[in-house]
């Protein structure tokens, strides 16, 4: 397996442009951030960044979601699940993510994002204070229960392999700025909680 990450190009020059990432979050009245959601499937991940990317607009914030299921029919439609295909998967939306929020942008990723390492290296190559990691945790049990695209009862029986939580692990977060327990909060309360933390950190406006 080629290490898909290596630089190959050569003779390649970084190039400045006339405007600021400052002058971007001047215009917009806020500063540029990603939060990046991670959890198992049916954990929440997208129905809260949903809900999160309207509360934030309402409110003239300029977010933009990223979320698995969507990039994987585009950017990333050349991946699976293998644990170095998922690497990839990140590493591409941890790029994206951050021009993103050099744009000024505050964005929402919904991706499984199962191995710690990856989302470490996604922390590592943005700026300090750019990545709010939010874990959206669920039981197992009730993720399997809710199982709203049906992909758990297709992964007991066989059907799909290498599944999140059933065949492939999910290594949870140590050091993530936000737990939202979705077995126990509403997609409202897990919203305005990572909403709230947001302006706490100075990152919306007053
Ligand atoms: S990640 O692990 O690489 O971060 P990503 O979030 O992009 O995964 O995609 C996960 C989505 O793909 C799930 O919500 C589910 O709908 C679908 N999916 C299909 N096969 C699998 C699988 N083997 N494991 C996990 N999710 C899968």
């Amino acid at each position: 397996m080629p290490d898909m990450a290596e630089q190959k190009a050569t003779n390649i020059v970084w190039h400045q442009g006339a405007v600021t990432r400052e002058d971007r979050e001047l215009l917009n009245g806020h500063k540029g951030c990603t939060v990046w959601l991670t959890g198992l499937s049916g954990s929440g991940k997208s129905t809260i960044a949903v809900a999160l990317e309207k509360l934030l607009l309402d409110k003239g914030v300029r977010a933009f979601i990223l979320d698995g299921d969507n990039v994987r029919h585009g950017l990333n439609k050349n991946l699976g699940f293998s644990p170095e295909d998922r690497t990839e998967n990140i590493r591409r939306i941890g790029e994206v993510a951050k021009l993103f929020t050099n744009a000024g942008v505050v964005t929402l990723t919904a991706f499984i994002s199962p191995y710690r390492a990856d989302r470490d290296q996604v922390r590592e190559v943005m700026d300090a204070g750019d990545f709010v990691e939010v874990h959206v945790h669920a039981p197992l049990e009730v993720c399997e229960q809710r199982d709203v695209k049906g992909l758990y009862k297709k992964a007991r029986a066989g059907e799909i392999k290498e599944f999140t939580g059933i065949s492939a692990p999910y290594e949870a977060p140590e050091k993530a700025e936000l737990m939202i327990d979705t077995s126990a909060l509403s997609v409202e309360q897990s919203a305005q909680t990572i909403f709230d933390h947001l302006a706490k950190a100075g990152l919306l406006p007053a």
